[in-house]
């Protein structure tokens, strides 16, 4: 049974996605064990809570950089001995100290088809307002590994969803939420707990 660590910054759907799935039994050799948050009043530590998971704080602005933060966190995941780490809905990148030490063992979830709409600066509604602006017509998410470079990791799983001509980035966030992202995240995290994503070449394959 693979130990799963969630990192979080804000609401938390993505990690209620999470729960749901353990709770029918989708995520299949895998537990979730930890939320870590990056900020103290953020909505995903009652989430977790109400589903008996633990929690953990380490606030992003107590630390003076990123390099400080990412310390922290790495200290906290070998002490928890995580298998996997997602980042859902993380809102900080974090140093190679980390990707370093859990390569092809952290996952994100980003909120466009990558290699659109992605890298730093582009994080929630942002992505969604980039996309809107640019004009594109099918948007969606992605869920990759991650390396030492912003939403550059191996991507495991891609959903799209049409971009409608009314859309807002709140209206397109919420339709790539519910069609994409919560249903692929924990895929990917099941699939990574069965063994089933393999590394060739650089490249993600998947052997359902
Ligand atoms: C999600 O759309 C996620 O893909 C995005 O933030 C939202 C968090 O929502 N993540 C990023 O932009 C990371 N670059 P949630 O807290 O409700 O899961």
């Amino acid at each position: 049974m693979k130990n799963i660590v969630v990192l979080v910054s804000g609401g938390g759907t993505n990690l209620q996605a999470l729960i749901d799935a353990e709770k029918r039994g989708d995520i299949r050799n895998g537990k979730i064990t930890c939320v870590i948050s990056s900020k103290a009043d953020a909505y995903a530590l009652e989430r977790a809570e109400n589903a008996g998971i633990d929690g953990v704080v380490l606030e992003r602005k107590a630390y003076p950089d990123s390099k400080a933060y990412s310390e922290a966190i790495l200290a906290e995941l070998d002490r928890l001995k995580a298998d996997l780490v997602v980042l859902a809905g993380f809102m900080t990148i974090l140093d190679e100290c980390v990707t370093k030490a859990y390569p092809y063992k952290i996952i994100n979830v980003h909120p466009a088809l990558i290699p659109s709409f992605c890298g730093e600066g582009f994080y929630g509604l942002k992505v969604h307002k980039a996309a809107l602006d640019y004009g594109v017509k099918i948007s969606g998410a992605t869920v990759h590994f991650v390396n030492e470079k912003a939403d550059a990791g191996a991507i495991i799983l891609q959903g799209a969803v049409d971009v409608l001509n009314d859309d807002t980035p709140e209206t397109l966030q919420r339709r790539i939420m519910e069609s994409v992202e919560w249903k692929l995240l924990p895929k990917a995290v099941s699939l990574f707990c069965e063994d089933k994503i393999k590394i060739e070449n650089g490249v993600a394959k998947v052997y359902e």
